[in-house]
């Protein structure tokens, strides 16, 4: 088990103190100990398996939208068994005893930090709880299953798809627009579980060290970003994130 750094407790604690600000921004690797695959992991990732082209594109949903479908209904089920891990349950205490302000980017749609308490979340890439219509984005909240294609919206007779984005879409303005403006007033970014690989979220870590902030990442492997964190914590979420969280309290 890794040893927390007294200098990242005691900037934690200082922050907490004097009210600073956290954005924290999360990736895959949070719900990898959920038992929910992350994407590039070499053995474990999603895209070791799966092509995203095939996958997670506009083109490859018109192409066999009932590939798509049926390939997001299995993550949805795996997901929907999955339970939030001592990582998202530390970051929801972290939150809830912060006095300052606290906002929570998640890249991830299975949305175990809200089930695990978390407040103030921006999903970033959408939602896989949710359904819309492709064409006039009408949220379905029931469907006939088809067995050549992905379900017809009851609105407009569009395909019905996951309310993700998809590599080529662009992330929702709002939602990208609040992450940004609070990282870069924060005084503290951490980012966890993402290879920062996948722009432009990727820029969030490196726009808050240019804007003045601290940076921790957490993180089993290196990433582009451990180099430039102030701190870069060589281990799982779910180890770090408890125990921080008993050093605040
Ligand atoms: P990745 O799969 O790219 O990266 C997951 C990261 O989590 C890796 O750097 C791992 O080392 C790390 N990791 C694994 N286990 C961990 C643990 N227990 N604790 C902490 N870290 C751990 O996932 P993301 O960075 O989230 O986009 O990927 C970004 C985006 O690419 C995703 O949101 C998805 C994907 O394509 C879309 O679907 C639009």
């Amino acid at each position: 088990m890794i040893e927390l750094p007294s200098e990242v407790t005691e900037l934690v604690c200082q922050l907490r103190d004097s009210l600073g600000s956290i954005c924290i921004l999360t990736g895959a690797g949070i719900s990898a100990e959920s038992g929910v695959p992350t994407f590039r992991d070499a053995q474990t990732g999603l895209w070791a398996k799966y092509s995203p082209e095939e996958l997670a594109t506009p083109e490859a949903f018109l192409r066999d939208s009932k590939l798509v479908w049926d390939w997001y209904s299995w993550r949805r089920d795996l997901v929907s068994k999955a339970e939030p891990n001592a990582g998202h349950e530390a970051l929801a205490k972290l939150e809830a005893m912060w006095s300052g302000e606290f906002l929570l980017v998640t890249q991830n749609v299975d949305g175990l930090h809200a089930r695990a308490g978390s407040r103030e979340i921006v999903e970033v890439h959408g939602s896989i709880a949710r359904t819309r219509c492709h064409s006039c984005r009408t949220e379905a909240e029931s469907w006939d299953e088809r067995d050549d294609a992905a379900p017809l919206c009851h609105a407009c007779d569009g395909l019905l798809r996951p309310d993700v984005v998809w590599f080529g879409e662009s992330l929702p303005d709002a939602a990208i627009q609040r992450a940004f403006t609070t990282a870069e007033c924060a005084d503290l970014v951490m980012s966890i579980g993402t290879s920062a690989l996948v722009y432009p979220i990727a820029a969030l870590p490196q726009r808050a060290l240019q804007a003045g902030a601290k940076v921790i990442e957490i993180n089993p492997s290196v990433t582009p970003l451990s180099s430039a964190a102030d701190y870069s914590l060589r281990a799982s979420a779910g180890a770090v994130l408890p125990q921080l969280l008993s050093a605040l309290s």
